[in-house]
């Protein structure tokens, strides 16, 4: 409720009484919903929200008459609107952790440390980083593995609700993987919307009240083809719009990958007219952008390109793709790492954030290697070194908090024990 009251006070009168409109309409023509901002299950902190809902029953009569003109059309104004209720990571100095690891990658991440995969280890592991003490200053969203959202943490609280009690939204990947694409084998589209409504239904009701779904790019010389961006791109839209139906924020990410020798300039072509392919389906699929997140990959050369850029260079790339690519109306943009040492993403992530240019959306991280890794290392599957694990991913976290607002200095990162980045790492991959 606090987080849709700041999204609604920092709207212009006009367009808060709009949205609540349509919220309204929506809810009257389905007495199961919530009213936003009134009615089922609000509960009232301030004279503010008294203000909000007398504001929407004066809104109710507004929707009830532009319908009317509209032949009885409803927009997706409603969807953002209620998607905007629990969406994470808009707060300034606060991203999301990618804790969603599939079990077969996260058993590939504990082999390189010796660490056996069971599932109470991996339970220990995630139970470790949700819990760490003061973390949620600065991380806001966690996105979940089926397997997490499913587990009890050591004082037999569900793992989702123990992270919603601390503050934190829990969130969940929806997708089912990568697989090969049929007319193009070295590329690959995401699977996962066979039975996706029911799934989303379900996680909802485990407390989840956000998604996550992974498009992955290919880059050559001659990838991606343009069936495989448009294949994702339509997969990417189909599972947004069923995540707004189902009243969960979806994070739509389409990655293009760091793996190759592609330059920076390629890597910025690609991912721009990745972008424009997304936009354009979320559009046809009527997904309101107010209400969900953008985790793309930062502008960067790929990992065997032999000229990497310097930070500013990827800093004024990435910044301008995205002006030229990403509407204003999506509130936010979450990074994801992609594969960058923990330290580099911080720095990339702070010298966007410095640019001068505007930008009409939150900058933020949605980091899952890049907080993770010095941590799981710290950790090393031992008890007693959970507290040294929950040390070494406070301080990613809150370095990442502070590029977040591009207030990271070299000092802040130099006093911090995690994010180098020893060889084992080079070839951790997420999935
Ligand atoms: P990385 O930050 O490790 O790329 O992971 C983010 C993520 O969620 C990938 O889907």
């Amino acid at each position: 409720m606090a987080r849709f009251l700041d999204r609604a006070q920092s709207m212009s009168a006009i367009g808060s009484i709009r949205l609540a409109a349509r919220g309204a309409l929506r809810s009257f023509r389905d007495p199961t919903q919530t009213l936003p901002g009134g009615a089922r299950s609000i509960v009232i902190h301030s004279s503010t929200d008294i203000q909000l809902i007398y504001v929407n029953t004066f809104a109710f009569f507004y929707a009830f008459c532009q319908t009317k003109r509209n032949g009885g059309h409803t927009s997706c104004w409603a969807h953002s609107l209620r998607a905007r209720l629990r969406c994470p990571s808009v707060a300034a100095g606060k991203g999301i952790l990618a804790a969603d690891e599939t079990t077969p990658t996260l058993t590939k991440r504990f082999d390189t440390l010796g660490i056996q995969s069971t599932e109470q280890s991996r339970r220990t592991y995630r139970e470790m980083l949700f819990s760490c003490p003061g973390a949620a200053e600065f991380i806001s969203g966690v996105i979940m593995y089926d397997e997490t959202i499913r587990q009890k943490g050591s004082d037999g609280t569900p793992l989702a609700e123990a992270l919603t009690a601390r503050g934190i939204v829990p969130g969940i990947k929806v997708d089912t993987g990568a697989k090969p694409l049929a007319s193009s084998p070295n590329e690959t589209v995401t699977e996962g919307l066979d039975g996706l409504r029911d799934r989303l239904r379900e996680y909802h009701g485990m407390g989840a009240r956000f998604a996550k779904w992974r498009a992955v790019i290919h880059v050559t010389d001659t990838l991606p083809s343009a069936a495989g961006v448009s294949a994702n791109a339509h997969a990417l839209a189909r599972y947004a719009s069923l995540c707004q139906e189902q009243e969960l924020v979806p994070i739509v990410e389409p990655e293009v990958l760091m793996d190759g020798s592609h330059t920076i300039e390629r890597c910025e072509e690609v991912t721009g007219a990745v972008l424009h392919a997304v936009f354009h389906a979320l559009f046809e699929q009527g997904v309101a952008l107010e209400g969900i997140l953008l985790k793309p990959n930062m502008v960067i050369a790929g990992k065997e390109c032999t000229r990497q850029a310097s930070v500013e260079e990827v800093a004024a790339a990435t910044l301008a793709c995205l002006r030229r690519h990403a509407p204003a109306a999506v509130p936010g943009i979450v990074f994801l790492s992609g594969g960058q040492h923990a330290r580099l993403a911080t720095a990339h992530l702070n010298a966007i954030n410095r640019l001068a240019s505007s930008k009409p959306w939150k900058v933020s991280f949605s980091y899952g290697r890049a907080l993770q890794d010095p941590a799981l290392e710290a950790w090393n599957g031992r008890d007693e070194n959970l507290a040294v694990g929950q040390q070494a991913f406070y301080q990613r976290a809150s370095l990442n908090g502070a590029a977040s607002v591009g207030k990271c200095t070299d000092e802040m990162e130099s006093a911090s024990l995690s994010g180098d980045d020893p060889l084992h790492r080079r070839d951790w991959r997420d999935d």
